[in-house]
């Protein structure tokens, strides 16, 4: 029987949708991407939940002003947030959005649960809000700014229920005094621990001046806080009312960033034990990612964004720079500059170049074939290994051990100590002199061995922070199977196989030159901030992929310009892929009288036999073309949904005759 592993779940803090990602929020995710795929390697099965937080004002307001709807305008930044996270290498299990249904479910049962307990009443409240921080501001009076982020606040008047926070004083001092370890780094447990000892207010939880938000069933003129709302996506994330099944709540450890603790390490253990639910074992907030000395924000108009880096450098060298020169739990510096200089000094010329250099040596010395690590004895004198070996076996427990404590930045500090090891021991024995020399050749053979079973060593400690690098050089190493599926635990000197055989050497990290580099990321990130272009073409179909026809510059055509374009309902008849092309179908369509072949981009999003019988709608007087070889006569009409523009057939509600003509 397999045996049945340990379970561990971790979340990130999920993302406003009225902003973009930049490298602050990415930070966030980086830590919980590393921690996930590092007990992995420690044999959990892990949950690692991150996701959006897609309601209140804020939304509601940037909505309007891209003048479409907050479910619209949601979705969009929904997938943008998603798609940067995939190219960082971030392997989310849950996405959760607090728009999906089954979120507004737990909501609501979350709230049932407190009511039902007791711990909710109705009360007015009378206030200053601030809708940047989605927070109420204490002690703050009209025309007073939010201390937090230096806004104006809004004053607010409304009918509200509120949450007996007050009632949770005493439990929430007990729990951090039996789990010292619940609120990390001791700073902010101090922190947490002085604002709770002075007392709670209750907190109010549902608002009726706001519109966009979970209503509360029964009195939807209430829609759910915010905070009340995202707090619960931890939850939902893994089967909300019935998280038993999944087995995988509560939480192993939230990570957040340090200004948003209170709302973690008070509300949500306060609502959580309202409700008689278990409550998170930890709550772990980090420092933040400054720019010039200060948070890189929106507001501040200081953002890096993550893609243009990951674009000219890789995201591994991102993930690395972050988690090495932040030290999680204090605040840490961002320059291109300083992620260039490490970029060439620790990647290209530290791990990059030792292990294209170890590799080469062994297809020029050994024909490619990890050779022999002969017995010292025989040996002229003392080899790598005796050393290394012992120097290994320390780091590899320090190494483990730094990480389950989240220091990164140590683990990888002394990852890379052994790193500069091997290459000073490279330049003092210089083997290309061995190589000459015949009596030399066991030692020669010894010491490649030892170098290779360190850069082996190497790559597996620093997989969980820059997977896709490692897993490269992993295999240029000869080594079979997912490197995630090694035991970072049960790594020991000697694993390495003699005998096998290595894959080409190449460069994972090439040298850059600094001033080019960090012009191009400059250039990428100044496009990327410019206001969003016009979505693409709404059609798809024969037109996939083509450049959008010139638009007279007002924008507007005559009616006789539409008229031009003739469009009927039609039946699909048969479709089937286009052989070797992913996205292309091969439709038959009756278009009333005539059958059509039509070549459609939608292959990703329809399956051909969903089509069969459908009606769409179908351009037919456009000039025949080939796709792929294959002739394509009209076009099927579609939305172009989301910023990747997936295609949605367009049809009708009503019952419409084969042929009809669109007016
Ligand atoms: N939506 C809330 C969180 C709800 S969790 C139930 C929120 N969203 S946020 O988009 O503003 O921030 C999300 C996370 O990104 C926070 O943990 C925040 O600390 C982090 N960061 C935002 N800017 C950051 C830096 N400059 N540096 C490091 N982390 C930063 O708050």
């Amino acid at each position: 029987m397999a045996e049945k592993k340990p379970k561990y779940y971790l979340t990130t803090p999920i993302y406003y949708t009225n902003g973009l990602p930049h490298i602050g929020h990415a930070y966030s995710t980086i830590v919980c991407d590393t921690i996930r795929r590092y007990k992995r390697m420690l044999g959990y099965d892990v949950v690692m939940t991150t996701g959006t937080d897609e309601h209140g004002v804020n939304v509601e307001r940037s909505a309007r002003k891209a003048g479409v709807p907050e479910s619209e305008f949601v979705a969009k930044m929904a997938a943008v947030w998603r798609e940067t996270w995939d190219e960082l290498g971030i392997q989310g299990d849950e996405f959760i959005r607090t728009t999906d249904v089954k979120h507004a479910r737990t909501v609501q049962w979350l709230f049932r649960l407190c009511r039902e307990n007791g711990y909710v009443y109705k009360g007015n409240y009378v206030g200053q809000y601030c809708i940047y921080d989605n927070a109420y501001v204490a002690d703050a009076g009209p025309g007073d700014n939010c201390p937090d982020c230096g806004r104006p606040t809004e004053t607010v008047t409304e009918e509200n229920y509120f949450f007996k926070l007050s009632a949770f004083q005493n439990p929430l001092l007990d729990l951090y005094a039996k789990h010292p370890e619940f609120i990390q780094p001791e700073a902010r447990r101090n922190e947490v621990l002085s604002f709770v000892e002075g007392g709670l207010r209750d907190l109010s939880i549902t608002r009726t001046s706001i519109r966009w938000g979970i209503p509360l069933p029964g009195e939807e003129s209430h829609v759910f806080y915010v905070w009340f709302d995202a707090l619960t996506a931890y939850l939902s994330a893994v089967g909300g009312e019935h998280y038993e099944r999944r087995g995988f709540w509560p939480a192993d450890v939230h990570v957040v960033g340090k200004e948003i603790i209170r709302f973690h390490a008070v509300y949500w253990p306060a609502f959580l034990m309202a409700a008689g639910l278990p409550l998170p074992k930890q709550i772990w907030a980090h420092g933040w990612l400054l720019m010039e000395s200060s948070k890189m924000s929106k507001s501040r108009g200081n953002v890096v964004k993550p893609r243009p880096i990951a674009h000219v450098l890789g995201m591994d060298a991102l993930r690395y720079f972050l988690l090495r020169e932040v030290v999680f739990g204090q605040d840490g510096n961002f320059s291109y500059d300083a992620l260039v200089q490490r970029y060439n000094s620790d990647l290209a010329n530290g791990l990059g170049n030792l292990a294209s250099r170890v590799l080469t040596m062994i297809a020029n010395y050994c024909g490619g074939v990890v050779p022999n690590p002969h017995e010292q004895g025989k040996l002229p004198e003392r080899t790598h290994a005796s050393d290394i070996a012992t120097t290994w076996r320390h780091t590899l427990t320090d190494i483990n051990s730094l990480y389950a404590n989240y220091r990164f930045s140590g683990a990888l500090e002394r990852t890379w100590e052994l790193i500069a090891e091997v290459d000073r021991f490279i330049s003092l024995k210089k083997p290309w002199t061995l190589a000459q020399d015949a009596t030399q050749r066991e030692y020669l053979e010894t010491i490649l061995y030892d170098w290779a079973e360190s850069i082996r060593l190497i790559v597996v400690l620093a997989h969980p922070v820059m997977p896709a690098a490692t897993e490269k050089i992993w295999r240029q190493l000869g080594q079979n199977g997912p490197l995630g599926a090694q035991r970072i635990d049960a790594l020991q000197w000697g694993q390495l196989k003699p005998g096998t055989r290595i894959g080409k050497p190449e460069a994972v990290f090439p040298r850059v030159e600094k001033s080019e580099t960090i012009e191009r990321m400059e250039a990428m990130e100044k496009e990327a901030s410019q206001p969003a272009k016009a979505p693409a073409s709404a059609a798809a179909g024969a037109t996939a992929g083509a450049t959008p026809a010139a638009q007279p510059t007002n924008n507007k055509i005559a009616i006789e310009d539409f008229m031009k374009v003739e469009m009927r309902v039609g039946q699909v008849h048969t479709a089937e892929r286009v052989q070797g092309a992913d996205k292309l179908l091969k439709v038959n369509v009756d278009i009333g009288g005539e059958v059509r072949q039509i070549v459609a981009g939608i292959a990703q999003h329809y399956k051909p036999e969903d089509l069969v019988g459908r009606k769409v709608i179908v351009v037919v007087n456009l000039q025949p073309r080939k796709l792929r070889g294959v002739e394509s006569n009209g076009m099927i009409v579609a939305a172009s949904v989301g910023p990747e523009g997936r295609p949605v057939l367009a049809g009708f509600l009503e019952e419409v005759e084969v042929g009809a003509r669109l007016k």
